[in-house]
């Protein structure tokens, strides 16, 4: 089969990595209402169509936060990465920085920062939650620092960890039941590729950026209930200064949906947000991220910089969010699925039909700078901006939930 877009390679992914953890990746929290508003609300954004405009030469770059980007896009934290594919983070890392952009390596990754930096070799983004080990948080922020991670993405949008019904029912959550040892082998044994990848040759699997603070854990599943007594649900804009004080690059407030939030990000001295629902995994019935950009980025697109995140599945997505006044997009499951589909390669070919797609766009728009796109581009951005906002949460069976693609086998 051969992937033309991002919905193939979440078929592929589908078809690769077991049950449980592409449920993980796939799915979001509750009735998945807003994981599918991220998306669909994209489709309601339309974009103007101009002609007999010289498109020969179209700029992708961009300056964020002191760095130059190849293209506007920086691949979101996405925990477990390393269960995908073999050392998964580190392929990750590798394919963005040959596409000219940087990973942001989850704290909750399988490979720990140490290893993801000195086997990419090039500098990547960090992201950290609060955690109630503060010595622990320290010696991170401290590591982060010294490895060169010039910006770390501080996640507030996850004080507790909303449900997600597709987890506890395939046990990731913890099954102790007598049969859930043989559903596991079963789920590995139809996915022989992913054993001998990752089960096999990918060890080993702990959570290499906390495995300090958890002795004695080595699987994942032994990590599982530290991660969730671990977060400090009592953090405060008070507790910021204390991450600053421990880190010397910029820092980015990760999981901004409120205005009145992002008005005080910047009073708070952030360096960006980004307007982000954590994937529809956590508050479902939230607004999407496309609906909650626009008002974010009038109110504080002067005074920090705004990205976003959450339904970025294509290059005219990307497009479509800086019109509406982001500088960037985070991708969170589009390279998820392109690493859980081939490893590194995978991630590699996501970007490239990404970045080819943003090109089209930008061609057939007639822009031919995309640090120049804004509301221009869009057919009557008011109207639009009103739908976007108006709208509630996506029917069942609205984009995410892809119909399985029919696609020919190879
Ligand atoms: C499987 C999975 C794991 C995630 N883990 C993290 C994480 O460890 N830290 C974090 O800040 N966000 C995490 N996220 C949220 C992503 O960073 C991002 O906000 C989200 O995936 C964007 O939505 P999209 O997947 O529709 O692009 C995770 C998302 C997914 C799908």
């Amino acid at each position: 089969m051969r992937p033309a877009n991002v919905a193939d390679y979440r078929e592929l992914a589908r078809r690769r990595i077991p049950k449980v953890l592409f449920d993980y990746v796939d799915g979001g929290s509750y009735s998945e209402a807003t994981l599918r508003a991220n998306s669909a609300d994209f489709e309601k954004v339309r974009l103007r169509q101009r002609v007999l405009v010289d498109v020969s030469k179209i700029s992708l770059k961009s300056q964020v936060l002191g760095q130059e980007l190849a293209m506007p896009m920086v691949l979101s934290p996405v925990g477990m990465a390393g269960m995908y594919a073999r050392r998964g983070e580190v392929q990750a890392a590798k394919a963005a920085n040959d596409a000219g952009i940087p990973l942001c390596l989850s704290s909750m990754s399988i490979c720990d920062l140490k290893e993801v930096v000195r086997d990419c070799g090039a500098p990547i983004w960090f992201q950290l939650y609060m955690l109630k080990d503060r010595g622990h948080m320290k010696e991170l922020l401290q590591c982060a620092t010294a490895l060169g991670c010039p910006v770390l993405a501080f996640t507030v949008d996850l004080p507790v960890p909303g449900t997600r019904y597709r987890d506890i029912r395939n046990g990731l959550a913890g099954d102790r039941s007598w049969h859930a040892p043989l559903r596991r082998a079963w789920d590995g044994l139809t996915h022989l590729d992913w054993v001998w990848d990752v089960w096999v040759n990918g060890r080993p699997h702990t959570f290499g950026n906390v495995a300090p603070a958890v002795p004695g854990a080595r699987s994942v599943g032994e990590f599982w209930p530290w991660v969730r007594s671990s977060m400090d649900n009592t953090l405060t804009w008070s507790h910021i200064d204390w991450i600053r004080e421990n880190y010397s690059g910029k820092i980015i407030l990760k999981g901004v949906q409120d205005v009145e939030d992002a008005r005080q990000a910047v009073r708070s001295g952030f360096d960006g947000l980004i307007v982000s629902n954590h994937g529809g995994r956590q508050l479902d019935g939230a607004q999407s991220s496309i609906s909650a950009l626009p008002p974010i980025a009038d109110a504080v697109g002067d005074d920090l910089t705004v990205f976003m995140d959450g339904g970025v599945r294509s290059g005219l997505d990307v497009l479509k969010a800086m019109a509406l006044g982001a500088k960037g997009c985070f991708l969170g499951r589009a390279w998820a699925y392109g690493l859980a589909a081939r490893g590194g390669p995978g991630v590699a070919h996501v970007l490239k039909i990404m970045r080819n797609e943003l090109l089209t766009a930008l061609a057939l728009t007639g822009c031919t700078d995309v640090t120049r796109a804004d509301r221009s581009l869009l057919i009557d951005a008011q109207a639009a901006l009103a739908e976007v906002k108006a709208s509630g949460p996506a029917p069942a069976g609205a984009r995410t939930r892809a119909p399985k693609a029919k696609l020919a086998a190879e």
